[in-house]
């Protein structure tokens, strides 16, 4: 077939800058409308594209990068009356616009992030982060009043820290990712019924959506329905926002998307928008098409030709099954039934192959008893990841585990290594992770080919931990225990962010011991006194573990070190017991790294070694939770004091609880990740 050059119809009316009187804003004035984008001029800059048939393409398939689009010229948002007027008491000119967009993922089940409609002061958006940023804000600005930005989002990801609906919703957003109403995505009929009707986001379908403000009234409708049916009388969300004290006098309007770690494209078929008035109405008949997935039928030239093919093909085929014989040895799985559910999160054993080429030793980022950690770079989307390679061979609750490790998947927080993935083979499983370019803490701390961390960076590490772990205790739909805190498990990403890495796994084998599973899996120095009889992990063990993390990043030494200055009778040398010492006698800020020489608050050195005395105590009643850890490190709630009657970690920890000291001794290091068969070394998913 011949490609038929689409010519999109194209009305552009530029609002001049210099027009500022009210008369002005009357006819054309401010509006726009793009049936297609081809010529259209829009200024994009990220990922975006416009396609050759027409289509503005926000993003493509790579993982996360932001795509935006502007429509090039500033547009005028003050009414002319209240120029003269007090810059509080200004109002807005209404608008409205309307676009047609369709998302496209690659899994049948999960999406990228989405995609908005935003108002902003400036074209200049470089320092917004893609995936749940949206290619708008960052961590930093996100909720910033000095935004000054106004987006509609159309988001198909649940993001907790935004306090978002459901993985499949529209949101108004003021400045912030945290919407100011939000709906799940879908249009109210307009018969006698008037029956909400579902859309899902990123079935690939054309949608179209509206965004209506009335500048007077301060109210703001979004309404959306699938393409080419007349626009919905009740909208979706109707919302009183006062968008004047948002909008810029002068402000720039435009369409944004981003991605995370699923590939999904982002398009736009066609947009239009209008100042005191309605949306030019789109033709959808100018616009360009998705495509849509069609049978091919069978064309007559193959009637002649499969008999002369035919032994050839015989041929092809003996030489495929050989191939494919090898290739199946080579990348051979283990796949189940109940791993259908799964199918997003899984990795084919082939990708994970040739990311790792090959799982060379060249690409080895660390050895230990749960694994061996590779470093790989996925060949579709040449995403960077460290790839946990674990070798079990239990068939017992690994349904249970593998659900585990996607809702796991399904965690996102800033502090948390996200984990992207899975894949099985006999005795194998593969776990794979976002890469963590700065490694472990654990090696900042005591590698001495780095440089000292400064105490702020300490600080940081702390802080974050104390975040990922309040999360996963109380702000995620379900409860989760990390089980082996430890430095050498706290990653640090490109911007030296500290990040969670490998929760889950200390339960597997936890599982898989069998019936005698009564196994604790952790970190001797970090493993709860009270673990010894209960075995029981509860949120206040993790606390525990968390107290031993924050003692060690403050005095850049391990929980529990052998043969050093300051051993007990044992010829052990116990940190809690020894920063206890320090307190008692008045000098607690002495017990911070001498790596630091002394370049650290003295005040923030005594609140942070008190508050890891404190997580550190061995009756789990007296440790904070998670919650006011956090509020204790923001200075938001006074630390109370380590009571008086804790003098000593070790007599109080053997008082408690006979049979801990025996428990204690029976394991040599404390950097070693033990179980009850034996010390096994760590392990870390990021990377050197
Ligand atoms: C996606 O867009 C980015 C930025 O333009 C580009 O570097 C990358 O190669 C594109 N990826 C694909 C798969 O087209
Ligand atoms: C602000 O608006 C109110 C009514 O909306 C009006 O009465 C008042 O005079 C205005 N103030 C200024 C300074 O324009
Ligand atoms: C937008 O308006 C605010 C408040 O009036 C002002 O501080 C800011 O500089 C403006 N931004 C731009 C880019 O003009
Ligand atoms: C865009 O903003 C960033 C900081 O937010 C700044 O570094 C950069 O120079 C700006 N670019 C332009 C072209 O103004
Ligand atoms: C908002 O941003 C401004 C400057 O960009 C900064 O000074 C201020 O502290 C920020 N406020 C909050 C609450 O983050
Ligand atoms: C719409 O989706 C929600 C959530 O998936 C579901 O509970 C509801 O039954 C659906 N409604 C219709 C009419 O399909
Ligand atoms: C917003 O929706 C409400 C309720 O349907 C309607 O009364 C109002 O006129 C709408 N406003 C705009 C600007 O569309």
């Amino acid at each position: 077939m011949h490609a038929i050059a689409r010519l999109p119809f194209l009305l552009l009316l530029f609002h001049l800058h210099g027009l500022s009187d009210a008369a002005a804003a009357a006819g054309g004035h401010g509006q726009f409308i793009y049936n297609g984008f081809t010529g259209a001029g829009l200024d994009l800059d990220g990922m975006a594209v416009v396609e050759p048939d027409g289509k503005l393409m926000l993003t493509n398939v790579t993982s996360q990068l932001k795509g935006h689009a502007f429509h090039p010229a500033p547009l005028r948002f003050d009414d002319g009356a209240s120029a003269s007027a007090s810059a509080q008491n200004r109002t807005l000119r209404s608008f409205s616009t309307t676009f047609v967009f369709a998302i496209v993922s690659d899994y049948v089940t999960v999406s990228g992030n989405g995609l908005a409609f935003f108002v902003a002061p400036s074209k200049n958006l470089s320092a917004a982060s893609p995936s749940q940023f949206l290619g708008l804000f960052n961590s930093e600005n996100n909720g910033n009043a000095t935004n000054h930005v106004f987006a509609v989002e159309l988001d198909t990801i649940l993001n907790p820290e935004f306090r978002d609906i459901n993985s499949n919703h529209v949101g108004v957003d003021v400045n912030g990712l945290v919407s100011l109403a939000a709906e799940p995505a879908g249009y109210y009929a307009d018969d006698d019924t008037g029956a909400f009707r579902n859309l899902s986001l990123f079935s690939g379908d054309a949608m179209q959506a509206w965004v209506d403000y009335d500048g007077g009234a301060a109210v703001l409708n979004v309404t959306l329905a699938p393409v080419e049916s007349p626009k919905p009388k009740k909208p979706l969300i109707s919302v009183a926002a006062d968008l004047s004290a948002v909008v810029n006098d002068t402000a720039y309007v435009g369409l944004s998307s981003s991605t995370g770690p699923f590939h999904t494209r982002h398009y736009v078929l066609g947009w239009s928008f209008a100042l005191d008035g309605a949306a030019p109405v789109l033709d959808y008949a100018e616009l360009p098409r998705m495509p849509r997935v069609v049978t091919k039928r069978r064309s007559k030239a193959l009637d002649v030709v499969l008999p002369v093919a035919m032994p050839l093909l015989a041929l092809a085929v003996l030489a495929c099954v050989s191939f494919l014989a090898w290739r199946r040895f080579r990348y051979a799985e283990l796949r189940e039934e109940w791993e259908v559910e799964f199918g997003p999160h899984r990795f084919a054993y082939k990708d994970l192959f040739h990311a790792a080429e090959g799982f060379d030793s060249k690409h080895l980022l660390g050895v230990g008893g749960f694994g061996r950690v590779y470093k790989g770079v996925l060949p579709a989307s040449k995403t960077e990841v460290a790839v946990k390679v674990v070798s079990h061979d239990a068939r017992q609750g690994m349904k249970q585990f593998v659900a585990e490790v996607v809702s796991i998947g399904r965690l996102r927080h800033r502090n948390v290594v996200q984990l992207l993935g899975y894949c099985r083979r006999k005795g194998e499983l593969l776990l794979v992770y976002d890469y963590m370019p700065n490694g472990s803490l654990d090696r900042w701390l005591y590698d001495h080919g780095t440089p000292p961390l400064r105490w702020e960076q300490r600080l940081r590490a702390i802080r974050g931990v104390a975040a990922g772990l309040l999360y996963l205790h109380e702000d995620w739909e379900q409860v989760v225990i990390h089980r082996d805190i430890k430095a050498s498990n706290v990653l640090l990403d490109g911007e030296m962010n500290a990040r969670l890495g490998d929760f889950g796994l200390a339960r597997l084998y936890e599982r898989g011991a069998g019936p005698q599973s009564t196994h604790v899996v952790g970190t001797m120095g970090y493993l709860a006194p009270e673990l010894a009889h209960t075995r029981r992990v509860t949120p206040a063990t993790d606390v525990f573990a968390f107290g031993s993390f924050v003692l060690e990043v403050a005095c850049g030494r391990r929980p529990i070190e052998r043969g050093r200055r300051g051993d007990d009778d044992d010829g052990r040398f116990v940190l809690v017991d020894w920063v206890l010492e320090l307190w008692h006698t008045g000098a607690l800020a002495d017990a911070a790294d001498a790596r630091l020489c002394g370049e650290y608050p003295a005040e923030e050195a005594e609140l942070v070694l008190k508050l890891g005395l404190l997580c550190s105590h061995p009756v789990p009643a007296a440790r904070p939770s998670m919650r006011q850890v956090v509020q204790y490190l923001d200075g938001d709630a006074p630390l109370p004091e380590p009571p008086a009657s804790y003098q000593s970690f070790t007599a109080l920890a053997m008082m408690q609880n006979q049979g801990f000291d025996s428990y204690a001794a029976s394991y040599p290091s404390s950097s070693a990740t033990v179980t009850s068969g034996g010390a096994m070394s760590s392990v870390h998913s990021g990377g050197r």
